[in-house]
């Protein structure tokens, strides 16, 4: 795929593709439920096509045909045991949430994905399920995937995360629906919460305070009718694109703004973003705005601490705005990008350098010194979406044509990202 700079600004409204974390947890919560669950906006990318591939292989009819995604659950018990592999393909939520699910069930299962998938970390599930009482192994015992999962009664337990992951969390949390007694997790910093509103409106018991969440087990969960918010993390390179290149004026309608995934727009006014949000409501427990963005000039700050998490994947986007802001931007305590799609630190710092930008990597971040002219050049995206968007929006505001290796795996959470992009800046 190959990028042009810009010449003239985005301009114009969009609507992006569905939120994959809510939509990921639409099709689990809504297999394990009683009844039908009626999805609306669902994310037809990779990663959640994947989800639904694992829940058919195990009995559970989900219909796709229509605009509506329908998922006839079958209750808590109600999976049946593949008969193959499942296959999470690039998705780490499929694996992790899917693992605290099948620890629970009174059958065997096995799971395993694409190359990116088998060299993620899976010993920060395959902990606190164990400490449960699962039967979870890591196949080759690197504590990656394949992972071979036996189905056992599971005891109700406090789990100290040493992480702020909402994947750890949700896992421990899916598996407390089919333990003995309480299950409690609790966090570092507070991740995103999509798992705790939609349990609790699939009819769960659980509560939260602070950055601990408390589920009671086996609750009656019924089908619902889930609209799935725009995925902010889609529309961040928008946002940045509209940021970057001059004269732009976009609106992003209908995107999900819930607090533990807005610090992208926090972040971005703090750089001096023109950024408003209009028509703010809250459906379902997650807050959804338009989200209108004008061309700003934009200077580096620092990013650290509790924002993390609720910015973690749009760090490869906010590393470009960075590199054309004026001044310092310091990336802190965002280690959890090394075990992300690919490492990207390594691959965010070694394609912004690429392009000319005076960037430092850091044990846990980077230091970019923006304001360097930055120049299309080869960018090896390592099969990583966020990397493939991120360094197509420095595409749009760099000098000549920027190359993306491998770009197309942007179907993993935005098959129609390219077209998206094209049609605003006609
Ligand atoms: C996700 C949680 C985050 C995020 C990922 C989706 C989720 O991962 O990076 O894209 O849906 O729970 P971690 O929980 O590992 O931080």
């Amino acid at each position: 795929m190959n990028i042009k700079k810009l010449t003239s600004p985005l301009r114009g409204e969009l609507n992006v593709p569905g939120d994959k974390s809510i939509s990921h947890r639409a099709i689990m919560l809504g297999a394990i439920s009683m009844g039908t669950t009626s999805v609306t906006n669902f994310l037809q990318g990779a990663d959640c096509l994947s989800t639904i591939s694992c829940f058919r292989k195990m009995g559970i009819s989900i219909e796709t045909e229509q605009e509506e995604i329908l998922v006839k659950g079958k209750g808590l018990h109600g999976l049946s045991r593949p008969d193959t592999v499942l296959d999470v393909g690039n998705s780490g939520t499929t694996t992790r949430l899917l693992a605290g699910i099948l620890a629970g069930q009174k059958f065997d299962s096995d799971l395993t994905g694409d190359e990116s998938i088998q060299s993620r970390p899976m010993k920060r599930i395959i902990r606190p399920l164990a400490q449960m009482g699962a039967g979870i192994t890591s196949v080759r015992g690197n504590g990656c995937a394949p992972l071979h999962i036996e189905g056992r009664s599971l005891k109700g337990i406090h789990y100290d995360s040493p992480v702020a992951s909402a994947q750890v969390k949700s896992c421990v949390l899916l598996a407390g629906l089919y333990a003995d007694d309480i299950t409690s997790v609790t966090e570092p910093y507070l991740s995103r919460n999509h798992s705790e509103i939609m349990l609790d409106y699939f009819g769960a018991t659980l509560t939260a305070e602070d950055t601990t969440v408390t589920i009671y087990p086996d609750p009656i969960l019924e089908g619902q009718k889930v609209s799935v918010p725009g995925d902010i993390s889609s529309a961040a390179y928008f946002i940045g694109a509209a940021l970057l290149i001059p004269g732009s004026e976009i609106l992003i309608r209908n995107v999900g703004v819930n607090p533990t995934r807005n610090g992208i727009l926090r972040v971005c006014e703090k750089m001096g973003a023109d950024i408003t949000l209009m028509n703010v409501s809250a459906e379902e427990g997650e807050p959804t705005a338009d989200i209108l963005v004008r061309h700003s000039r934009l200077h580096g700050i620092t990013i650290d601490g509790s924002i993390i998490p609720s910015l973690i994947d749009e760090i490869p986007v906010i590393a470009v705005l960075a590199a054309f802001a004026q001044g310092e931007t310091v990336i802190r305590d965002a280690q959890e990008l090394k075990v992300k799609e690919s490492n990207r630190i390594d691959v965010v710092v070694s394609n912004l350098k690429a392009m000319g930008a005076d960037v430092t990597a850091t044990d846990d971040g980077m230091i970019i010194r923006g304001g360097q002219p930055l120049t299309g050049t080869l960018i090896d995206t390592k099969r990583d979406h966020r990397i493939a968007m991120a360094f197509a929006v420095a595409g749009l505001a760099a000098k000549g044509e920027t190359q993306l290796l491998n770009g197309e795996c942007v179907t993993i959470s935005y098959p129609g990202f390219y077209q998206d992009l094209a049609a605003l800046s006609r």
